[in-house]
């Protein structure tokens, strides 16, 4: 075998066209890259947020974006327009004497804003698509570390999935909208999981990316992004807030909602903590502490564990408008729960929402709304186990109220 004479010139002469190829190509895009502004635009061309072309520049960019970040807290220090009235003391009288952030009963003004719900929008990436041609009963916020591929997908084929939620429904009756949305932050650090993130966001359409780095002590403004975003864009009758880590009884939810509407419309309810569990930590060395620059009191008000807590539509406004005044701790539940108290809304406590995965049995699905710490591998056999409650336990109604 030979190639003949006219190999070693022939490769030369290919390697030259790559040679030049190459250095054509990276002077272009070293040019391209040289300014931040031409990436941004082609990034928000392009719709590509998680797309890292170069290291250095998504850096300056991640740090333009902290400095709008503090910017947007600065400015908000500055502004005095805003004022907010809310009749403060009515929650703790109802509530008894169980917080000790007493304040006098009356009026209290609120005229010094702190806080900016727009620094947590992501203008680089898609947003789920929500408003449909009829109301959203129920949306369904999940909490997720963006590692969590697999639970996401598990959830998508359990009880985020559109038919298991519909299984209890009866023949004839009105199928109700609802929608499970993920919650996700940056993780700037990893692009490769980065990519696959987008991918996933792409062909599920359910993840909603917020302009904060993904971290255990920014899930408040995890929580906070998917409220504005609920608020402004979804706008449903209910939501739910809960992590990827519990099981969601939905086509219960969904019941419930339907047939046993709460009445009150300031609805907020869960799992809710009182007296020695609500003593805030102060130790650094905890992964719930929190400083005094950040909640003076050292006690929060009543609140619903983050585990799974539903706010009807009026109750998530009031709470939302109070965020700019009351600046954002790490504690998620009990920040919402501080808020609540705030505008007067009381948590109505619920045993339907189970801090304990236990070996609940079948009918145990016809009263249990949310379970918490259920491995993935526990998903498809509880989703079962709803299925069958309405079959199988005859005897037991599903009884109509919420705690
Ligand atoms: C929370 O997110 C903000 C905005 O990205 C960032 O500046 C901050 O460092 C994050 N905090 C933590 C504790 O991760």
């Amino acid at each position: 075998m030979s190639y003949g004479k006219g190999f070693p010139a022939r490769m030369m002469r290919h390697f030259l066209v790559l040679m030049l190829f190459s250095v054509a190509t990276f002077t272009l895009i070293s040019l391209h890259t040289n300014s931040v502004n031409d990436v941004q635009q082609d990034l928000a061309g392009n719709r590509q947020p998680y797309l890292v072309k170069n290291k250095g520049i998504y850096e300056q960019q991640m740090q333009e974006r902290g400095e709008r970040f503090a910017r947007g807290i600065k400015l908000l220090q500055a502004e005095e327009e805003s004022q907010l009235e809310y009749q403060v003391g009515r929650s703790l009288k109802k509530a008894g004497s169980r917080s000790p952030e007493s304040k006098p009963e009356g009026t209290r003004r609120y005229t010094d804003a702190v806080f900016d719900l727009d620094v947590l929008d992501d203008p680089f990436s898609d947003k789920p698509s929500c408003r449909g041609n009829s109301e959203l009963l129920l949306l369904i916020l999940v909490t997720s570390a963006p590692g969590n591929v697999d639970r996401r997908k598990a959830i998508r084929a359990t009880w985020g999935n559109k038919k298991a939620g519909d299984s209890w429904r009866k023949y004839g009756d009105k199928p109700a909208r609802w929608k499970t949305v993920f919650l996700l932050g940056k993780t700037p650090e990893n692009p490769s999981l980065n990519f696959l993130l987008e991918k996933e966001a792409r062909e599920n359409e359910d993840m909603l990316f917020g302009d904060y780095i993904d971290s255990y002590r920014n899930l408040t403004l995890k929580v906070l992004h998917g409220f504005k975003w609920a608020r402004d864009e979804c706008e449903p009758e209910f939501v739910l807030k809960t992590d990827d880590d519990c099981f969601i009884n939905t086509p219960l939810f969904l019941k419930m909602l339907q047939e046993h509407r709460p009445y009150k419309t300031d609805f907020y309810t869960g799992s809710v903590f009182e007296g020695h569990k609500l003593a805030v930590i102060r130790d650094p060395r905890s992964k719930w502490h929190v400083s005094e620059d950040e909640h003076l009191s050292d006690s929060y008000a009543p609140y619903a564990s983050g585990i799974g807590y539903m706010l009807s539509r009026p109750a998530l406004e009031k709470i939302l408008d109070m965020v700019k005044f009351v600046p954002p701790f790490p504690i998620e539940d009990a920040y919402i729960g501080t808020l609540a108290n705030e505008v007067g809304i009381i948590p109505l406590d619920s045993g339907r929402f189970s801090l304990h995965h236990g070996m609940w049995r079948t009918c145990n699905y016809l009263y249990l709304l949310v379970v918490h710490h259920m491995p993935i591998e526990d998903l498809p056999v509880t989703m079962q186990k709803v299925r069958d409650a309405p079959l199988q336990c005859r005897g037991s109604a599903v009884h109509g109220t919420w705690d």
